[in-house]
């Protein structure tokens, strides 16, 4: 059974925190989901993480259906959340029900998540109405990236009470969660204080009631560039580095493969390839051939 958005509710209320994780492929969805990882968010930051792009805004729909029915067929447990992209939500509500109904059907998703404050509440309460449950997501918006920048935001009384606003308008509209990135801890705390729904920190301190990273940042697969609100748990990206380097001189030296990554054959058949007698059928059968072990066609 998947972890349902009720169950966050709950979890609030009994003071229970929880993480979550961004996946964006099979393998990775299931090592997560496989740690006890609540909650997948199969984030727009695959536009940098996975796509190489410079920001979230080129992301497409396809690119969010194709990853998140990867993150679904590889876990059991999560909840697995699709980030809707750039201008499929933002026109109007018709686009928003069209689009994240295509996501739900089309990747097996359980919620879906956009940005957007006060503003956008009318659009969750129509998608909640029909059925699609909603994860907002204020402060620092990356698909705002072009008005806002990457920076902190409501640190001043107006912008504090705007995000205190929009995350009101947010949980009266029906959302089931609220990510705060980027938002001093001390406001995040009272925003926390004042809604029904959990709120999911990123940049956002410690007094939400649950946290989200994405998986590259404390696994060091990016290098772009590490976030201040990011911790390393591990060092893959150097792991993966010194596994290729290692794997390469190998290769160059013969030292890879060796007998035991090699497939043998009956020497006999060999005898008679080399005597040019083995267009003839086999007059021996053929030693039976041994697991490839690979991938299942
Ligand atoms: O796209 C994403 O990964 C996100 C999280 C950082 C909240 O929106």
């Amino acid at each position: 059974m998947r972890v349902t958005v009720q169950q966050l509710r709950d979890w609030k209320r009994e003071g229970q925190r929880f993480a979550v994780l961004t996946a964006y492929d099979y393998s990775t969805a299931k090592l997560l989901d496989q740690a006890g990882i609540p909650v997948l968010l199969v984030g727009d930051s695959m536009g940098q993480v996975m796509l190489g792009y410079e920001n979230t805004l080129p992301v497409t729909l396809e690119d969010t259906i194709r990853h998140t029915a990867a993150v679904v067929r590889g876990s059991k447990n999560a909840l697995v959340v699709a980030d809707m992209p750039f201008m499929t939500y933002q026109p109007s509500q018709e686009d928003a029900l069209r689009n994240a109904g295509r996501v739900l059907k089309e990747s097996g998703a359980q919620a879906i998540k956009l940005e957007g404050g006060a503003w956008m509440a009318p659009t969750v309460r129509r998608l909640v109405d029909a059925g699609v449950p909603v994860m907002a997501h204020i402060g620092l918006t990356p698909q705002s990236v072009h008005q806002m920048g990457y920076k902190v935001q409501g640190k001043t009384v107006q912008a504090a009470a705007k995000l205190l606003t929009d995350a009101a308008a947010l949980d009266q509209a029906g959302a089931f969660s609220l990510v705060l990135e980027g938002v001093p801890a001390a406001l995040a705390r009272r925003i926390t204080a004042s809604v029904g729904m959990p709120t999911i920190g990123i940049g956002a301190g410690p007094h939400c009631d649950a946290q989200v990273q994405v998986i590259h940042d404390i696994l060091g697969l990016f290098t772009d560039f590490q976030p201040k609100h990011a911790r390393r748990y591990a060092e893959l990206g150097a792991a993966i580095q010194d596994a290729a380097g290692r794997y390469a001189a190998d290769v160059v030296s013969g030292a890879f493969p060796s007998d035991k990554e090699s497939f043998t054959m009956d020497e006999r058949i060999l005898r008679e390839l080399d005597s040019g007698e083995g267009v003839r059928a086999p007059e021996v059968a053929p030693e039976r051939e041994p697991e490839f072990g690979g991938y299942p066609r």
